[in-house]
C-alpha cells in the first residue's frame, strides 16, 4: 500500500522511546535499569489496561536525563514518522512526568522543541508542540506548570490531558484550561478512551477543546454521537494503542468503520508507536489487512487528519 500524507495528532513523544534507545542512554547516563537486557525490557510490554501501560512509560522516562536525550528521542521519532508518510506532527510531551523526577522544564522543553526546530528542513515534516497534564496530579500542580511555561515563553502551540483517565474527570480542571484559552494555547484533551461519554462532554463543555483525543466511547451516547458529527469535532483515534491497551479485544472489533460510516471527523494515530506495536504507517497496514478500506475511506483518514490540524490554510492546502 502506498503511503498516504497524514498529519499525526495524537502522540506521546515519551511514547515513542524506543527499547534500543531505553538502553542507549540508560548506557549513556550511567543509569541502572531493573533490566537485565533488550529481550528482558521487551517482555514488559504486554499491558492489560491504561495503567499498567502508564507505569512501564513513566519508569522509562528516567533515561531522558539531558536536552540531548530529549533531542535524540524526538529525532529519531520525526525520522520514523516522515518514513511513515507523516507530512506534519503534532507532538505532546508530559513535562510533569520530568519536573518530578528532577528534570527541568527548560531541559525538557527545549530538547524536544531543538529537534522540532530543524525537522521541516531535515525531514519535512512540519511540527508543533503540545503540553500534556497529568490528570492523575493535582489541578493546582497542572496550572503552577502552566504558568512556568507561558513564564520561560516555551514554543507550545496548545495544551492537552493525559495519563488515568477513569475518576480523574474533565471537570477538575477547568481553571488549567480557562488560563490556557485566555493565553491563547490550542485547547484538547483524551476523553472517552476508557472513561465514560461524560467526560467526553465535559471536555467539550467544560474545557471547551478544539479536539478529543481518542473519543471511541462516544458511541455509547447517541446524542452525544449527533452532537460530534454535527460540529464535525475532530476525534484524535488511536486503532493499535486501543488494541494493547485492552479498550477493544482485537483490531476486528475495532469500532474506525463505524466512527467514519457515522460520519465522525476520526482520523488515525500512533500515540505511543514504541510501546503499541506500530508507529502511523503499521497502523494504517493492518487496518487496511482487516477491514480493506477502499480508496475513498482511506483518503477520507487522511483528510480528516490534515483538515483537523492546528495549521495555516496554505500549509493544509499543501497536505490536502
Ligand atoms: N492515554 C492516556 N495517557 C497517556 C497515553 C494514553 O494513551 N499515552 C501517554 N499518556
Ligand atoms: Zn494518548
Amino acid at each position: 500500500m502506498s503511503l498516504l500524507p497524514t498529519a499525526e495528532l495524537h502522540l506521546h513523544i515519551e511514547g515513542t522511546l524506543e527499547p534500543e534507545l531505553i538502553l542507549a542512554l540508560a548506557e549513556r547516563n550511567g543509569i541502572e535499569l531493573p533490566y537485565a537486557n533488550l529481550e528482558d525490557l521487551r517482555a514488559q510490554y504486554q499491558f492489560t489496561d491504561l495503567q499498567s501501560f502508564l507505569n512501564l512509560y513513566y519508569e522509562n522516562m528516567a533515561v531522558l536525563q539531558t536536552e540531548q536525550d530529549f533531542a535524540d528521542m524526538t529525532r529519531a521519532y520525526l525520522r520514523r514518522a516522515a518514513a511513515a508518510g507523516v507530512r506534519h506532527a503534532e507532538v505532546m510531551m508530559d513535562p510533569q512526568a520530568h519536573l518530578s523526577r528532577g528534570i527541568t522544564l527548560e531541559t525538557c522543553v527545549n530538547g524536544v522543541a531543538s529537534a522540532l526546530a530543524t525537522s521541516e528542513e531535515q525531514f519535512g515534516v512540519s511540527t508543533e508542540l503540545i503540553a500534556a497534564f497529568l490528570r492523575d496530579e493535582p489541578a493546582e500542580e497542572a496550572l503552577a506548570v502552566l504558568e512556568n511555561l507561558l513564564a520561560m515563553d516555551a514554543p507550545i502551540i496548545g495544551i492537552g490531558l493525559d495519563s488515568a483517565e477513569v475518576g480523574n474527570p474533565p471537570r477538575d480542571f477547568v481553571a488549567l484550561y480557562e488560563r490556557a484559552h485566555a493565553a491563547g494555547l490550542k485547547c484538547i484533551a483524551h476523553a472517552g478512551e476508557e472513561g465514560p461519554p461524560e467526560y467526553i462532554r465535559e471536555a467539550l463543555d467544560l474545557l471547551k477543546v478544539a479536539r478529543i483525543d481518542h473519543g471511541i466511547r462516544c458511541l455509547e451516547d447517541e446524542n452525544l454521537v449527533e452532537r460530534l458529527v454535527e460540529d464535525q469535532t475532530p476525534l484524535t483515534v488511536c486503532p493499535l494503542s486501543n488494541v494493547r491497551l485492552r479498550t477493544v479485544d482485537t483490531l476486528t472489533d475495532h469500532p474506525l468503520p463505524q466512527m467514519l460510516e457515522r460520519g465522525l471527523n476520526v482520523s488515525v494515530n500512533s500515540d505511543d508507536p514504541a510501546y503499541f506495536g506500530g508507529y502511523m504507517d503499521e497502523n494504517f497496514n493492518q487496518l487496511q489487512g482487516t477491514f480493506a478500506f477502499d480508496a475513498n475511506q482511506l483518503a477520507q483518514l487522511a483528510r480528516n487528519s490534515v483538515r483537523s490540524a492546528f495549521i495555516t490554510d496554505a500549509r493544509r492546502r499543501e497536505l490536502l
